[in-house]
């Protein structure tokens, strides 16, 4: 079994953001359920930030009542946390050392010693700082036991292996799935695995595109920031619509359900040569979909050799991120 901060995990995680985002907070009665759920079928590694939802209201306050109300769980968790956005609008970063210590402070005062920081990092690079500065301040953060690990996310290979000078980087998070696929090609996963790290698979259902169940934008919560986002606009949706009912055929034909196939990709990735253990973190909102989420399929080299047939025939159109979000990635 892998391990990720010196847990045994699963390479099945679950993705926090949606239960606090903004104005359609998922109950605590159903939230509760949810993460029982992922747990009880091997769900382990929570992906959550500070940014998810509001100052007072977001993925820490949920751990903080869900651990509060299950502290035998708290163990069993890890619970990676992203932050060091300044302004959500501006979407501003600041990761220089004092800035992160200060997040990790709040954020560890939020949580209230009813759950560790098992993993800790910011949403993006911070330009205005060298990657060596803020990844120097986590690493006394991990000696004083503030955080358990360090994270990066939506970073290139060079800044990576810059950052493992420094310290022990055990997470990388990244968008991979059916139509995120840059990072198998970059580089970025070719280092991680040579260097030994985890990486966790942010948005593995294309935002929920991947699973079929999109047939226009209309099918799209009205609060879901990815409507705006260039894959899902007017001359786009339609071609990549195609792409979908291709694996949504290709599912039913195997048995199994389109993000069954989706996410089981994302985890086979980890058995190709020169590749780390793959962790998608799909985001899901009923015990249903965390239990149906969690299966994994088997596939043989002929069904990679027909979804890479799939994905040459029909690519992707769009880019990942709208301009403005784009330049804070870096590829
Ligand atoms: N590092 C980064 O830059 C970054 C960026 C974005 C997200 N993330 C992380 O990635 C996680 C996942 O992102 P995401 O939720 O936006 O995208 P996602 O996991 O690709 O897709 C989630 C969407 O698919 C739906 N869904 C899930 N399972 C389903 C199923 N079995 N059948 C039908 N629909 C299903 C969900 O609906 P319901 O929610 O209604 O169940 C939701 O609308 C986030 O929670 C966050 O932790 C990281």
């Amino acid at each position: 079994m892998p391990m990720l901060a010196g847990k045994p995990i699963s390479q099945n995680g679950l993705g926090l953001m949606r239960l606090t985002w903004k104005d359609d907070i998922t109950p605590d009665e159903n939230a509760f359920k949810i993460l029982k759920a992922a747990l009880e079928t091997g769900v382990n590694v929570w992906n959550g930030a500070d940014f998810y939802g509001t100052p007072d209201q977001n993925s820490l306050h949920l751990m903080n009542r869900y651990f509060t109300a299950y502290p035998e769980d708290a163990d069993k968790v890890v619970l990676t946390i992203k932050s060091g956005i300044v302004d959500m609008r501006s979407f501003h970063m600041d990761c220089s050392p004092a800035s992160i210590r200060n997040f990790v402070d709040s954020v560890n005062k939020i949580l209230d010693g009813k759950k560790k920081i098992d993993i800790f990092g910011c949403g993006r690079v911070d330009k205005n700082v060298p990657i060596e500065d803020t990844v120097g301040a986590l690493a006394d953060l991990v000696r004083e036991g503030k955080i358990g690990g360090i994270q990066l996310s939506e970073v290139s290979s060079d800044t990576i292996r810059r950052a493992a000078k420094v310290a022990k980087i055990d997470m990388v998070e990244a968008e991979i799935s059916l139509w995120a696929t840059d990072v198998l090609e970059n580089g970025v996963a070719e280092t991680c695995a040579e260097l030994g790290i985890t990486m966790v698979a942010h948005t593995p259902l294309g935002a929920g595109m991947l699973t079929g169940q999109i047939r226009s934008l209309d099918d799209m919560p009205a609060n879901d920031y990815h409507r705006f986002f260039p894959r899902f606009q007017p001359e786009n949706f339609d071609t990549n619509l195609k792409l979908v009912d291709k694996i949504k055929e290709m599912a039913e034909d195997k048995g199994c359900t389109a993000p069954q196939l989706a996410l089981s990709w994302i985890k086979a990735q980890s058995r190709q040569p020169n590749m780390p253990v793959f962790v998608p973190v799909a985001g899901a909102r009923s015990e249903n979909r965390v239990f149906e989420n969690a299966v994994d399929i088997d596939l043989s080299d002929r069904d990679f050799t027909t979804i890479k047939s799939i994905l040459d025939s029909f690519p992707v159109v769009g880019h990942r991120y709208p301009p403005s979000a784009a330049q804070l990635t870096e590829y």
